[in-house]
């Protein structure tokens, strides 16, 4: 497909926290023109830098000319907009970041790093959840070793929870503190156990910083490791991927990801005691690698563009 110089691209949700990183970077990439903005409250109003107005959101939308169409609703709404596309746009590249899909076998699973051969022939791709993609990158690497379910730990800046009004956003009840919710049972540990194949716990909370995930993920593996083997299989894992930084020693932590469009695995840990048992960490912007700066390198990826254009 990548023989065409530019793209269009058809933002569905364009006034969320993650449109609002959409349009962004669709601006600033060299292969893609933004075709449309869609948002209900801010329709008739300027999308700033762009030349246009924002149009409402309604599933006709999905009909204007766009060779690529994202959905950044919350979840449970893009089923209309997806029949619609089917009717009306079904050669469309279309990137749906809700959990919609997340569960349906004939959209490919966006987790750019470990589906690249399958995401560069989709024309279907369910970006993966902030703290899921976290949990896949701290473990895939390792989860045939382990000898039981991993235990994660996130903590997620307040932006993970959208623009729609709730304790978990509100800046009088995050400011300062941390909130514990869902420790089981979470949305991301049902979707990274279906795609790993094998069941992991997790347990996240809120933070008052605005952005940004800090994951820690505990195993226990059936054999005892060396920090340099289990550091070689890092290593190999992400030679060559360009947006994910491994750093054995670490510390790897929220400063080093905040509004970047990467990820960083490391800060391996091995019990001396208990070589079986290690640790490792994860940290990403839940609003770039964690959705917008991954939906992008998927398109990428789909296209045949080069997988860092307008990203680097
Ligand atoms: N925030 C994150 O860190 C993050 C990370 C990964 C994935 N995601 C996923 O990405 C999606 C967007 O997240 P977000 O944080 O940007 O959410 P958000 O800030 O709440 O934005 C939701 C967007 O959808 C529109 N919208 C809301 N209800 C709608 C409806 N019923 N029909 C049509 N449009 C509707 C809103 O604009 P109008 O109300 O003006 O129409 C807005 O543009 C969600 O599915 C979320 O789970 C979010």
């Amino acid at each position: 497909m990548a023989e065409r110089s530019c793209f269009n691209v058809g933002l569905v949700g364009a006034r969320g926290f993650v449109g609002k990183e959409l349009l962004r970077l669709i601006g600033a990439h060299p292969s893609l023109e933004l075709a449309y903005a869609s948002s209900r409250s801010l329709a008739g109003k300027p999308v700033e830098g762009a030349g246009m107005t924002y149009i409402d959101s309604e599933p006709g939308v999905v009909g204007r000319d766009a060779d690529v169409i994202i959905l950044a609703l919350p979840n449970n709404a893009s089923g209309p907009y997806v029949e619609a596309i089917e009717r009306v746009r079904p050669d469309a590249l279309v990137i749906d970041l809700s959990a919609d899909r997340r569960f349906d076998d004939r959209w490919v699973y966006g987790l750019s790093e470990h589906n690249t051969e399958a995401i560069r022939s989709a024309r279907r791709v369910s970006n993966p959840g902030c703290y899921a993609t976290a949990m896949h990158l701290a473990l895939r690497p390792i989860i045939d070793l382990c000898a039981c379910p991993p235990h994660c730990f996130g903590v997620s800046g307040y932006s993970g929870a959208g623009t729609s009004p709730s304790d978990k956003n509100d800046p009088e009840i995050v400011s300062g503190n941390i909130l514990p919710y869902a420790i089981t049972g979470h949305l991301h540990e049902r979707e990274v156990s279906r795609h790993l194949g094998t069941p992991v716990r997790f347990a996240p909370s809120v933070g008052g910083h605005f952005r940004g995930i800090v994951l820690t993920a505990l195993c226990e593996l059936r054999d005892p490791v060396s920090p340099g083997d289990l550091a070689a299989r890092y290593e190999r894992a992400y030679a060559g991927c360009p947006f994910v930084r491994f750093d054995a020693p670490g510390p790897i932590d929220l400063r080093g990801v905040a509004e970047t469009n990467g990820a960083c695995v490391g800060a391996i840990s091995v019990d001396m005691d208990d070589p079986r048992r290690v640790g490792v960490v994860c940290s990403l912007d839940n609003l770039l690698k964690g959705a917008a700066s991954q939906a992008v390198q998927n398109i990428n990826l789909a296209l045949g563009l080069g997988e860092t254009e307008g990203l680097a």
